[in-house]
């Protein structure tokens, strides 16, 4: 079977979070090298996926692991913006500090990171970022006001930057999941007095009556960042098990 990943590298932020670990694991599968940049490394690791400790939110550390990186790497092929916070809390209850600390993670992480990543991407003949948008960039779920708003960020930005870097080769296209079962969900689930009951309504108020795992987002992580992806740029991929087509009020 083919490798579609064969000889490419790649870079993926939040590398050891429930969807990065998932990107990182199939990534490497498909033939790639990875490196999985995050705060901390997961105990359990992988051997053949490497690890760097970067903050997404420090220009210096930006400038650090790109700077070691092209002393290793002649050329960068994928980019993965996939490190994100998410805070459960309405603008009133949102300190300003919190609200600077989602944004400096979810959306100045992205813009830095593709920032310093760009000259090693233009020497690759199929370079492709994948931001990490949400169906929350479209839609709101109740108290997640600020990071609505990081995702709608994410969103606009990463059109702008397909536009700007794809007459250089450079595809951009940002993922937006819906429920995905990661820490991050297991979070927002234990912020709940009854959290089996509401993993249960989360899950029967999807079309496809369920939510996702890691690697079904990972599946089309690796298909944007493959060559047969070679026409997709600037476009918002919401995968989300039908969630966001149905009309909710249709369940009352
Ligand atoms: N899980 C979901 O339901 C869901 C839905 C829609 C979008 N998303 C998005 O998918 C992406 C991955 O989410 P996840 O569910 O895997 O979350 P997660 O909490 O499992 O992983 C997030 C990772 O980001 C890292 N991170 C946080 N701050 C960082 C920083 N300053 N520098 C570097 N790394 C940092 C964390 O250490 C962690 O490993 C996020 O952008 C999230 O917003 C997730």
């Amino acid at each position: 079977m083919d490798l579609v990943l064969e000889g490419k590298t790649a870079l993926v932020t939040g590398g050891e979070g429930g969807i990065g670990r998932a990107i990182c694991s199939r990534f490497a599968r498909e033939g790639a090298n990875v490196l999985s940049a995050d705060l901390s490394r997961h105990s359990a690791r992988q051997a053949d996926i490497r690890f760097v400790e970067y903050d997404v939110t420090s220009e210096q550390s930006a400038a650090a692991v790109f700077a070691a990186l092209a002393g290793e790497w002649d050329r960068l092929d994928i980019l993965v913006n996939a490190a994100g916070i998410e805070i459960e809390k309405t603008i009133e209850d949102t300190s300003l500090e919190e609200w600077n600390r989602i944004f400096a993670i979810n959306v100045t992480g992205t813009f830095l990171t593709s920032k310093y990543a760009l000259p090693m991407l233009r020497h690759s003949s199929g370079a492709s970022i994948i931001n990490f948008g949400s169906y929350d960039g479209f839609i709101a779920d109740p108290k997640l006001a600020a990071y609505c708003a990081t995702k709608g960020a994410v969103h606009a930005l990463t059109r702008a930057m397909a536009c700007d870097h794809g007459p250089e080769g450079i595809r951009v296209n940002a993922i937006c999941p819906g429920y995905v079962d990661t820490p991050m969900l297991a979070s927002f689930f234990g912020e709940h007095a009854d959290s089996e009951a509401q993993k249960k309504a989360a899950r029967d108020v999807h079309p496809l009556r369920t939510y996702g795992q890691p690697e079904d987002i990972a599946n089309l992580v690796n298909w944007l960042a493959s060559d047969e992806a070679r026409y997709a740029s600037g476009q918002l991929w919401v995968i989300d098990g039908g969630l966001s087509a149905q009309v909710q009020q249709m369940r009352l």
